[in-house]
């Protein structure tokens, strides 16, 4: 447990579990495929390598930075690529890792951007889903773990940068965001 911290949601163990037997599932549904794991930074980046660990078909890593503008804290859906991607994704299999889905806007952006590069297939493998807060229609093809309305922090997860390092996940005491 941290200070900050108002409940812990998932432990390290029960993380482990999830992304274990979802590595099972993608090892079985890629069979006989090379796909690009294309992993959202930073909040996707431990999700990332646990999982990458747990999947047995070959494939390769690439990475993506967005950055989404707004008035608020919230993501306005107006995205911008920071960092892009080293190879072309033209005729392959994409595998977008995101930490967590909550309006979906930037989900929604990013698969569009994909394919429009002309990848064969892109699938989306979320940590967590956050339903409650969806404003496009977007579902992610894969989720480990349905969450809350409220806001989590751990295991890649920050809130202005800190609590990333984490090992598990839980959710931040509202009196820490509000001053
Ligand atoms: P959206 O689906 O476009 O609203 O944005 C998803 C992004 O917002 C995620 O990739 C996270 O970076 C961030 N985000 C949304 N909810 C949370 C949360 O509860 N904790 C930490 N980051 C969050």
């Amino acid at each position: 447990m941290h200070p900050d911290l108002e409940q812990v949601l998932f432990t390290e163990d029960q993380l482990m579990a999830e992304i274990r037997a979802l590595g099972a599932r993608l090892s079985a549904d890629y069979a006989g495929r090379n796909p690009l794991f294309v992993c959202v930074l930073k909040g996707a980046v431990m999700f990332m390598t646990d999982l990458v660990k747990h999947v047995t078909v070959p494939l390769e890593m690439d990475f993506i930075a967005i950055s989404s503008y707004g008035a608020s804290s919230k993501s306005s859906g107006v995205v911008r690529i920071l960092k892009d991607l080293d190879r072309p994704v033209e005729g392959r299999d994409i595998v977008i890792v995101e930490d967590i889905v909550d309006t979906g806007l930037t989900l929604a952006y990013l698969k569009e951007s994909l394919q429009h590069r002309r990848a064969q297939s892109v699938r989306v493998v979320t940590l967590f889903d956050k339903p409650e807060g969806r404003k496009v229609d977007i579902q992610p093809d894969y989720a480990c773990f349905q969450v809350p309305n409220a806001f989590i922090v751990g295991y890649g997860l920050d809130y202005a940068e800190r609590y990333r390092n984490l090992p598990f996940v839980g959710i931040l005491k509202p009196s820490v965001y509000i001053g």
